[in-house]
């Protein structure tokens, strides 16, 4: 048999390859492997989820960043970004909208932003377990010390979202600014493990100056640190950006990624991204179709959600939460899935 699908098969059957292994198989892959590894992921993914996808409610609570990342519309030297931040009662309102709704997990999402200290974060926290304590709350909120994690997580948070965003300590310098460090984000990563969260890490598919070599240092990183979720999405410049000019990344090689990661790691929490669903039409239900479990429709006040803009032409900017909650529901359901009220916690196997 063909080199390409001895190492596919090998794939299904250790969860695991070498790096350089890894690159072969994505630079190798073809309409065959690419539809034998999406089917095995679709199985491993049916025998722990059945045909169950998992909802997160994502609120995006603050756009003011103090980080520069050369590819995000949210960067602070974005100055025709229009800011703004949600207060606690806006917050926790979302919140109460959404389990309304049927989400038992919401996800604050938001720039590095100052404002939000321990102590303001830490009562938001408070008050949605107070209102739900059946939900999951997730943060998304970057960088913090040690001591940070520990408040948020002793105030009741469960799961933390940090992309690592590329395992390239090169390749991290050419997508950030002097002054951020791939050290100390692999380093937050460690600490919030070690805090007790449920772990999210992630990369973008398509960045500049990423290739099949740091593609393949991305898949040894899940297989290695064994994060609860991860979040992948094409890459799609902003216009405020550096990046302005560089081409979006595939929605193929996205999914097809998607597939490889559900089966080095069965029953990670995987989701299809609104970054994937902006690329592509029907980019939810391929991103599912090819081994996810879980999307992320938006729950944020529809007067913001425009100015959450981390990269051009972000979909679902204009729909109301109701709607977002019901359009998921119809496309899950076109594909034969079924979206559960469930705080979707990732099972053992
Ligand atoms: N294209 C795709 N994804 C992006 N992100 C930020 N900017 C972009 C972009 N231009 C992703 C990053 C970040 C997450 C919140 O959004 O991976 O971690
Ligand atoms: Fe928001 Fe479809 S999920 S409009």
């Amino acid at each position: 048999m063909e080199e390409i699908n001895l190492l596919a098969e090998k794939l299904c059957a250790e969860h695991k390859l070498s790096v350089s292994e890894y690159e072969f198989l994505i630079k190798n892959r073809t309409d065959y492997v690419t539809e034998f590894l999406r089917q095995k992921a679709v199985d491993i993914r049916k025998s722990i989820y059945g045909n169950s996808v998992y909802i997160r409610g994502l609120i995006e609570f603050t756009n003011r960043c103090k980080n520069d990342c050369y590819y995000c519309g949210l960067r602070k030297s974005n100055l025709n970004c229009d800011r703004y931040r949600l207060e606690e009662k806006q917050i926790v309102a979302c919140t109460d909208e959404g389990y309304e709704l049927g989400y038992r997990t919401f996800v604050l999402q938001g720039g590095e932003d100052p404002f939000f200290s321990d102590e303001v974060l830490c009562s938001i926290i408070r008050k949605i377990k107070q209102n739900h304590p059946d939900c999951a709350v997730t943060l998304s909120v970057g960088e913090r010390s040690e001591e940070s994690y520990r408040a948020l997580f002793e105030a009741g948070a469960d799961r933390y979202l940090l992309r690592h965003e590329t395992a390239d300590e090169l390749h991290y310098s050419k997508l950030h600014p002097e002054g951020m460090s791939f050290k100390n984000r692999m380093n937050c990563l460690s600490v919030l493990r070690k805090t007790g969260f449920a772990v999210g890490a992630g990369f973008m598919v398509g960045s500049p100056f990423q290739t099949e070599k740091e593609l393949s240092e991305d898949l040894k990183f899940i297989e290695t640190f064994q994060p609860e979720m991860c979040g992948i999405g094409p890459f799609i410049p902003h216009r405020e950006t550096p990046f302005a000019r560089e081409k979006s990344g595939s929605a193929e090689l996205t999914c097809f990624l998607l597939s490889v990661i559900r089966i080095i790691k069965p029953n990670i929490l995987l989701p299809a991204t609104t970054a994937l669903a902006t690329l592509i039409p029907d980019g939810r239900e391929r991103g599912i179709l090819s081994g996810a479990n879980v999307v992320m429709p938006n729950l944020s006040p529809l007067a913001v959600r425009k100015k959450y803009e981390l990269y051009n032409n972000k979909v679902c900017t204009g729909e109301e939460s109701a709607r977002c909650r019901v359009c998921a529901d119809k496309r899950m359901q076109s594909i034969g899935y079924q979206i559960v009220v469930d705080r979707g916690d990732m099972k053992s196997f």
